[in-house]
């Protein structure tokens, strides 16, 4: 594996990698856990050729976010992407990502407004932002992004579409599936945060949510189903949540009742120093 800090190298590792075939890119801002492993592990079966990106990025982290605590290990993200045979690891500095003097922004509306976009002021503009940039860095034929960041999937798709991305185009920019604990708590770079106590708790979150759409999928009334859930989670130990919603699975529409469509049982909740998140199918009616 080459590991790169400058767009040069970068380019000419990333050139060398396409002689052989596609090229595929897997984002991720490091602390890597299966989740992120799962990703690669998809990205190989798609390209003979795998990226994966390390930055925390810092447009992506309102004022009183945990910027500064987010946890970065590249000695050890590196090692597990080594055994995985990924071939190049992009792990720019803050400096060769936004030099002195960068003053743009992408700005997706719709897609990003609400959920996330209404608890994290800009985040999405950050993350479209960077991801913009990734993409013409690397060029990939496909890139790939955890379901678990439903609303940020539905945000680069949208992006793609919008400013006609080729590499990737917006149908090549990959959803796989949420991967879980055994308990069923989504696996996320957060949940180091959590004391043991609070990890235990944590998982009152899908079991709610599960709860939840066997509900809804039975003819419950929606937002009945919904408060029932938010309580669900507030009494396994939560001390607040930002959001829980059922909304349309691609275009993010609020949804009061079931659809016929494919639908998104979506929420954000706090524990203990984390602010947890995760999304769940519904089945149309
Ligand atoms: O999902 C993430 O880890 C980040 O939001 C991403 C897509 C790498 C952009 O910084």
């Amino acid at each position: 594996m080459q590991t790169v800090h400058a767009l040069d190298p970068l380019r000419n590792a990333v050139s060398r990698l396409r002689e052989a075939g596609p090229v595929a890119l897997v984002p991720t801002m490091g602390a890597l856990h299966d989740g992120h492993l799962t990703l690669v592990r998809e990205a190989r079966k798609r390209a003979a050729g795998v990226v994966v990106s390390i930055f925390v990025n810092p447009l992506q982290f309102g004022a009183n976010e945990d910027l500064d605590a987010y946890p970065r290990q590249l000695a050890r993200d590196s090692a597990l992407l080594e055994a995985e045979g990924v071939d190049v690891l992009w792990a720019p500095t803050v400096e060769a990502m936004y030099p002195a003097g960068f003053a743009s922004n992408i700005s997706v509306a719709g897609v990003s407004e609400g959920l996330c976009g209404a608890s994290r002021p800009g985040h999405f503009d950050g993350v479209a932002t960077v991801v913009c940039k990734l993409f013409n860095q690397v060029m990939p034929d496909v890139a790939l992004f955890g379901e678990k960041d439903w609303q940020q999937l539905a945000v680069i798709r949208r992006m793609a579409r919008d400013l006609d991305l080729t590499r990737p185009a917006a149908d090549a920019i990959l959803g796989v599936a949420t991967v879980r604990e055994a308990d069923g708590l989504a696996m996320s770079s957060r949940n180091a945060y959590l004391s043991a106590d609070e990890r235990a708790a944590a998982v009152a979150l899908p079991t709610a949510m599960r709860a939840a759409i066997a509900a809804i999928e039975g003819g419950a009334d929606v937002p009945a189903t919904l408060a029932r859930m938010q309580a669900g989670i507030l009494s396994g130990g939560f001390r607040s949540i930002d959001y829980a919603e059922l909304r349309d699975a691609d275009d993010l529409a609020p949804l009061a009742a079931r659809s016929e469509g494919p639908m998104r049982l979506i929420v954000a909740a706090r524990i203990g120093p984390a602010r947890l998140i995760d999304n769940m199918a519904v089945n149309p009616s």
